[in-house]
């Protein structure tokens, strides 16, 4: 476990872990925290997972953009997936090579496809018929061709939370095999300026049914035959990320298990469906690694309600307000006194500012210390300076 009590003091972290309570002493506003050693594991984990698999991990830098975790992907030989230009770019500073990194996502900009195209990435994984012909124009502007990836809708209902699924037909993303045949017929009158190396896929994020995944691979396999017919070579199929953890308990075991299960459903899906499979985990990697740890304020006592008031909120963690999402609450230090069923709650003019509603906590007193699980996924990357609240640093307990 990476959070664990000893003489009731919180420890965070792999082996030699650090005392929460130690850290604490010298801090006055929240943190995050973030142990570097256990995101590497996970990185090594998938990697070997698909070792008998020609792959490549493209770390999904929206899940965490702190430059260490870039440098680490960069160090590990593997890629990244970035949603926007500042991501693309941040990626390329932080070492990881132009051929090992995909851009998605429905909104690109001229901008962003100019500077995509002229650093020569790997692909663009196009989701309109809007966005090819945009593509096609900067490259022949550019005079540099691109490589592109049609991003279709598998037409997946996922098992998650409705703002966090993106492969139904109803949602924004991704384009139907029939409009895909239409963006085809655009590359072929412009084969000097695009060429189609593959097919990409992202059904959502916070997965943990893995039969959501052989479903969508079982309903794009048609699309990639249709386009080996026209004659594009797929070099490369992308699975898209979203693979799950277990929130709520924190069951490390757990997880592996069902990543077992997701490796099998991938490597049976997948087989024979491209020279390279492309996977863009974000939270899979990075949630665990991190925490927020926050400051008790005060202690309002209602006749409606206990409120634990602290000096972080939805402005540092949004999941739980956006996603209703819930995050393992612990003290850093454990008194062996009463517990109270209270809502931990920030310090921001909305009441959406909670970090957990009705919890089971022991007494907290002004000045105690929280620790927030599983905040170094989409946690620092959400945060807002709402209330003109500056961001919290971010700490790395080994470098
Ligand atoms: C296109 C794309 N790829 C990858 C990811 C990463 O997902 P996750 O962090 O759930 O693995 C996302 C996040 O939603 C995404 O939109």
């Amino acid at each position: 476990m990476l959070l664990n009590y000893r003489d009731d003091r919180l420890y965070f972290g792999l082996e030699p872990q650090v005392c929460l309570a130690d850290l604490v002493q010298s801090l006055e506003e929240p943190r995050y925290v973030y142990d570097l050693r256990h995101f590497a594991r996970r990185y090594e984990q998938f990697q070997a997972a698909f070792a008998d698999l020609p792959h490549m991990i493209h770390y999904a830098v929206k899940a965490n953009a702190h430059p260490a975790f870039l440098r680490r992907v960069a160090a590990l030989g593997g890629g990244a997936d970035v949603v926007s230009g500042g991501e693309l770019q941040r990626a390329l500073d932080c070492g990881i090579p132009p051929e090992r990194i995909i851009f998605s996502g429905v909104g690109k900009s001229q901008a962003e496809l100019r500077l995509a195209i002229a650093s020569g990435i790997k692909q663009i994984n196009v989701e309109s018929i809007g966005e090819l012909r945009r593509i096609i124009a900067v490259a022949e502007a550019l005079d540099k061709p691109a490589r592109v990836a049609f991003r279709c809708n598998p037409a997946v209902d996922a098992e998650t939370h409705p703002y966090i699924a993106t492969g139904f037909r109803s949602h924004k993303f991704g384009i139907d095999a029939e409009a895909v045949m239409a963006c085809v017929s655009l590359v072929l009158a412009a084969p000097r300026w695009a060429s189609v190396v593959g097919v990409s896929l992202h059904i959502g994020s916070q997965i943990l049914d893995v039969g959501n995944f052989a479903e969508a691979l079982r309903n794009t396999r048609p699309l990639a035959s249709a386009l080996r017919e026209r004659g594009f070579r797929l070099a490369t199929f992308d699975v898209g990320g979203g693979f799950g953890i277990y929130y709520d308990t924190g069951d490390e075991t757990r997880e592996q298990d069902n990543f077992a299960r997701y490796a099998e459903v991938i490597k049976q899906g997948a087989q024979g469906l491209a020279d390279e499979i492309l996977f863009e985990p974000g939270r899979f990697l990075v949630a665990r690694c991190g925490i927020l740890l926050g400051r008790v304020e005060y202690v309002k006592a209602t006749p409606y309600k206990t409120f634990v008031i602290v000096n972080t909120g939805m402005h540092h963690l949004i999941r739980p307000a956006l996603y209703q999402a819930r995050h393992r609450i612990l003290p850093v230090v454990r008194r062996a006194e009463r517990t109270v069923t209270a809502d931990v709650v920030g310090p921001l003019c909305e009441s959406s500012d909670f970090l957990a509603l009705g919890v089971e906590l022991p007494e907290m007193r002004e000045g105690d210390w929280l620790a927030i699980a599983d905040a170094g996924a989409y946690a620092r990357s959400m945060a807002s300076e709402y209330n003109l609240r500056p961001f919290p640093e971010e700490q790395f307990i080994v470098e």
